[in-house]
């Protein structure tokens, strides 16, 4: 290295805050400090100006209908369609012959639509849905990796007012069954396999084995043939070939069916503290309006732009910001089938370069990851198209944030952090980047028109510097409307905590942890209830813990979160083996088999502890602060509350921190 390149290192060490850079502010969509008093006197009002990027059949009412808080409404009697909004205006408009999805697949084939092709697609995909006897408000499941077929499917069923329910293609067969029969889905679009590191990856038989788990009856399977020769598959009687049942409709027009703003555009389940996942519900013209909007002003998406969200269409994020989103504002969206080392570390930089991206949004695990395999990667490539880069999902340490400033943007791009969840709809806290400065490691104030406040276990504000817990004091548009069928689940996860009934005072509570500096900056510390973040991917214990018991040989498993290098937290699971079952090599390769079984390979053990006892307080509850702390490696702390102290040492023992 050096010396300049040494001084210019250790001053970004020391650096504490940024400024986004005079040439971006001068362009951005949003850059008037004014906008958070704006919306705030608006308030709620304010949110009229999401809906204006929208098109609407029918002007809407009112912006907020509380009277049946928190079953909160937003943009009453409005109707439009999510379809119709994401193409043909653009169609209609001046964008026909722009690209709205540039798609590359791993082995490096693309395919683009332009806003017309893509009109195309999605009325002859709508038009088979229909065929097939999808109507309105029947949940379609979609289960497929990134490839363009879903996309397209998402906005067919947008257009029949179809609510999707994508399942992550790396979730389990047993996965996408539980995740069917929550729906009582009838319907099924999947492939029959895609690329993983260069290998034919089957997916088809995946999904066969997640039907015969499904309780009702599924009429119809629609099956894309994404590998062509490298995979062979059978189709049952129900199950049709994508590309035959839509050449059957070529050309077909299907006109965007009128939704009423609060009707259902998706479900997305996701996971909370026990067992079962949760049906997160999200509409047609609150939903749209906020992720518009978010796309608007925080990643300052404009139609002329090359934009890539490199996050997988079946969890929000793609969602929100590949998906629905940038597709309403027009711009050009890009989707990437594989993995970031395929064939080579230096896949995301090529792709950068080749396609002249302007924006850049992933998740601190990749980021951690590309900087594990060094600055020489994205060095190879020009990297100077790129304006903007955003991060989500997890907490970024300051480090990885500098590097990803440095090596990345070229310190040349500000960078939006940006909090939020599966059910706020999209961002929440993060800083506008036409305005604020950034502290690496802090996501920012909320957004204008949120009122996030960090607070003790009473509801009472902290002062700088403390830790507490993140609530949000008033709706906003994208926010879940309820949870699937169970509108009393959706009270107590969210609503319980901090809202005083009595008093009609409303406040969501998202189990997240947070600190808030003088600035009213946000770090969010990470969640407080039993839900882990495994990179980037939200997984919840219990979901782990009954796999693990319900392997033969198994009595009692605690599971927990442990500190990950690239990960940020790994999952660990402590076991109990039954009486006459050996704690070999046999049973673990049992229970890692029936947690990919039950869920995937994202909740891969990273070890698997087998212990006599579990730590347990004298009133019988399992300490898991404390093996938290082992498979961090962290401090044991106080061990003298427990009724078995001397198991702490002995699991201790057999974890090997690396
Ligand atoms: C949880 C939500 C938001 C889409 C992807 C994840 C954590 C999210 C950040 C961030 C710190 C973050 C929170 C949250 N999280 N973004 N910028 N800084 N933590 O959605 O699967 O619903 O998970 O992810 O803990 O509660 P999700």
């Amino acid at each position: 290295m050096s010396q300049e390149d040494a001084n210019l290192e250790a001053r970004l060490e020391e650096q504490e805050t940024f400024e986004p850079p005079e040439s971006f502010v001068e362009q951005a969509n949003v850059s008037d400090p004014g906008i958070y008093e704006e919306f705030e006197e608006n308030w709620p009002d304010c949110w009229e100006r999401a809906a204006d990027l929208l098109s609407w059949e029918e002007e809407y009412d009112t912006v907020l209908d509380d009277d049946d808080a928190p079953f909160y409404e937003w943009f009453t009697n409005g109707r439009l369609n999510a379809s119709y909004n994401c193409i043909d205006r653009h169609v209609e408009g001046d964008r026909a012959d722009e690209v709205a999805i540039e798609w590359e697949g791993e082995l490096g084939e693309t395919r683009s639509y332009t806003y017309n092709e893509l009109l195309e697609e999605v009325e002859e995909f709508a038009a088979t849905l229909r065929e097939l006897g999808v109507e309105e408000d029947d949940i379609v499941t979609l289960y497929l990796p990134m490839i363009p077929e879903l996309p397209i499917a998402m906005l067919a069923c947008a257009r029949i007012g179809a609510p999707h329910a994508v399942v992550f293609a790396g979730f389990s067969a047993d996965a996408l069954a539980t995740r069917m029969n929550a729906g009582e889905s009838e319907y099924l679009v999947t492939c029959d396999g895609y690329y993983r590191r260069g290998d034919a990856l089957d997916h088809i038989s995946k999904a066969n084995e997640g039907l015969e788990g499904v309780d009702h009856e599924v009429s119809d399977v629609v099956v894309v043939d994404r590998l062509g020769d490298d995979l062979e598959h059978d189709l049952a009687d129900n199950q049709h070939d994508y590309d035959d049942l839509v050449a059957e409709q070529a050309g077909a027009s299907v006109d965007p069916v009128s939704r009423d703003a609060e009707d259902m555009l998706f479900l997305m389940y996701t996971s909370g503290t026990t067992g079962k996942p949760k049906g997160v519900k999200h509409t047609t013209g609150g939903y749209l309006a906020y992720t518009a909007w978010t796309s608007h002003a925080v990643l300052d998406v404009e139609p002329d732009d090359t934009y890539w969200c490199a996050a997988d269409i079946g969890w929000i994020t793609g969602h929100s910001y590949i998906v629905y989103g940038p597709l309403a504002l027009g711009t050009t969206t890009m989707m990437y089938e594989g993995t970031p080392d395929y064939p080579e570390k230096d896949r995301m930089w090529e792709l950068v370069e080749k396609n002249s991206v302007d924006i850049f949004y992933t998740a601190p695990t990749a980021i951690r990851a590309f900087m594990k395999w060094g600055e020489q990667y994205p060095a190879e490539h020009d990297l100077s198209s790129l304006r903007l880069l955003g991060t989500v999902g997890e907490p970024i340490n300051p480090r990885a944030w500098k590097w990803y400033y440095k090596h990345i943007g070229g310190e040349n791009c500000p960078i939006v952090d940006t909090w939020w969840q599966t059910e706020t709809g999209g961002m929440m806290i993060t800083t506008l980047p036409g305005i604020n400065e950034m502290k690496p490691g802090s996501a920012g104030p909320p957004l204008p028109g949120i009122d996030a406040r960090i607070v003790d276990a009473q509801g009472e504000e902290i002062s700088a510097g403390e830790a507490g817990y993140v609530t949000i004091n008033n709706p906003w548009p994208g926010m879940l409307r309820t949870l699937y069928n169970n509108d009393e689940r959706f009270i107590n996860e969210y609503w319980s905590e901090y809202s005083d009934e009595e008093a009609d005072e409303w406040v969501y509570f998202p189990e997240d942890g947070a600190k808030i500096d003088e600035d009213g900056f946000i770090t969010v510390l990470g969640r407080v209830d039993d839900v882990i973040n495994v990179s980037g991917h939200r997984l919840g214990t219990m979901e782990i813990e009954s796999a693990v018991v319900g392997v033969e040989g198994i009595a009692e498993a605690a599971v927990v979160g442990g500190d990950h290098e690239v990960k940020g937290e790994a999952v660990y699971v402590y076991a109990i083996s039954e009486d006459g079952y050996e704690t070999g090599d046999e049973l673990e390769e049992r229970v890692m088999q029936g947690v990919l079984d039950s869920i995937g390979p994202i909740a891969k053990p990273e070890e698997i502890i087998f212990t006599p006892e579990l730590p347990k307080t004298r009133s019988g509850k399992i300490m898991r602060r404390l093996l938290e702390n082992i498979a961090s490696g962290d401090e044991l702390g106080n061990t003298s509350t427990l009724r078995n102290p001397e198991v702490v040492d002995e699991i201790a023992e057999q974890v090997d921190i690396d």
